[in-house]
């Protein structure tokens, strides 16, 4: 038996249970889970009953840890080795079984803390700025290292996980000059992940926010900016944003948009068990450019291209998730993302 955080009915609280050790499947991999990241979609999985397809559910996204057991079938990892993924769900637990297709093995020189903040943010940021219509602004849909970009203007609205790997991968791209609109408290390691102009976001409202010249490409990873992002692009430029609503184009400009889903693979690959569920958005061209993504993340990483983001371990093993995601749902998490050590 394990532990594992429980929501047993939608909008239950999230409650410690002992269940069983999963046995994996045909093509599953068993991974005993040493880090865990919290991500708000965990959150508000729970308070809206969204992306999740069955009851008593395990939530939880970002995981690494060993592989305990291969399951029959799977090629290419053994016992042992050190891996990790962004999983629908099940992360919230001591062990979890998934399909080796979506695992991904972790570089020597990366702890399973800081690799553990990558797997739903890293593609959310690289999948909206690199990958091609639908799914992304197409800045780099074959993920040439050349700097392809080189010279070139954004705007990242926010300074979170999301926002860090955006500002890393613009800079990856060659961009010269990129602004962020963060905290100030935030600005120094900002500056150090790539951004060159950091506006206080206590001193300007977001709806007021004005960048001159406008820019090419603007991030807006709070989700509430694309407003902002419309008035601070470019004729001509492009739009990623993490929200999901319904947006409405701005007037007398021409501008792609993403509204971007943070998956590196598709139902194809790994799918909710039902076809209804609420909220999930990712399709088969997440499968395509997520091969590109499971191609090059561990390159990036192991040759620091890449930075994660800073973490802090929560206490007390999986049941720490319960506070900490308090903590996101409360907004008073600031530049760090949350990890618990199930
Ligand atoms: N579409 C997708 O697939 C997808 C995937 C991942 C995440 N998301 C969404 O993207 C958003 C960011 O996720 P995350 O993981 O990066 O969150 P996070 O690490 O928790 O970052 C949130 C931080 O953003 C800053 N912030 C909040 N409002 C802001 C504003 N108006 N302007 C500038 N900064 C602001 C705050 O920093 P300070 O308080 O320190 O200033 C806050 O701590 C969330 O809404 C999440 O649900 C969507």
């Amino acid at each position: 038996m394990q532990q594992a955080v429980v929501v047993k009915s939608p909008k239950a609280p999230f409650t410690l249970e002992s269940l069983p050790i999963p046995t994996p499947a045909k093509g599953e991999i068993l991974v005993k889970i040493h880090s865990v990241a919290l991500n708000p979609i965990s959150w508000r999985q729970r308070a809206f009953d969204v992306l999740v397809d069955e009851y008593p559910v395990v939530l939880g996204s970002d995981v690494a840890g060993v592989v305990e057991q291969v399951g029959e079938g799977v090629q290419g990892f053994k016992k042992g080795e050190r891996v990790f993924a962004g999983l629908l769900h099940g992360g919230f637990q001591q062990y979890v079984a998934f399909p080796v297709a979506i695992a991904l093995r972790i570089p020597d020189n990366i702890t399973y803390d800081q690799v553990s903040t990558f797997p739903v943010a890293f593609p959310t940021a690289c999948v909206g700025l690199f990958a091609p219509a639908p799914i992304g602004i197409g800045l780099n849909p074959t993920f040439s290292w050349d700097k392809p970009q080189r010279g070139e203007s954004a705007l990242v609205i926010g300074s979170g996980s999301v926002a860090q790997f955006a500002i890393q991968l613009l800079k990856f791209l060659g961009f010269t000059r990129i602004i962020a609109y963060a905290s100030l408290r935030h600005e120094a390691y900002l500056r150090e992940l790539g951004a060159t102009d950091v506006v206080d976001r206590t001193a300007v409202p977001l709806e007021e926010l004005v960048v001159s010249p406008p820019v090419k490409v603007v991030y807006d990873a709070v989700g509430s900016g694309f407003k902002t992002a419309c008035e601070c692009v470019v004729d001509g430029g492009s739009i990623v944003t993490v929200s999901p609503m319904p947006i409405s184009l701005p007037t007398g400009k021409t501008v792609a948009v993403s509204q971007v889903q943070g998956y590196y693979y598709g139902p194809d690959v790994v799918g909710p068990k039902r076809n209804d569920v609420v909220g999930y958005l990712a399709v088969p061209e997440h499968t395509t450019f997520g091969k590109v993504v499971m191609r090059e993340l561990p390159e990036l990483l192991a040759k620091g291209v890449v930075v994660a983001n800073p973490v802090e371990v929560l206490p007390n093993g999986v049941a720490g998730v319960i506070e900490g995601l308090e903590r996101l749902q409360k907004g008073s998490v600031s530049g760090v993302k949350l990890v618990a050590h199930p």
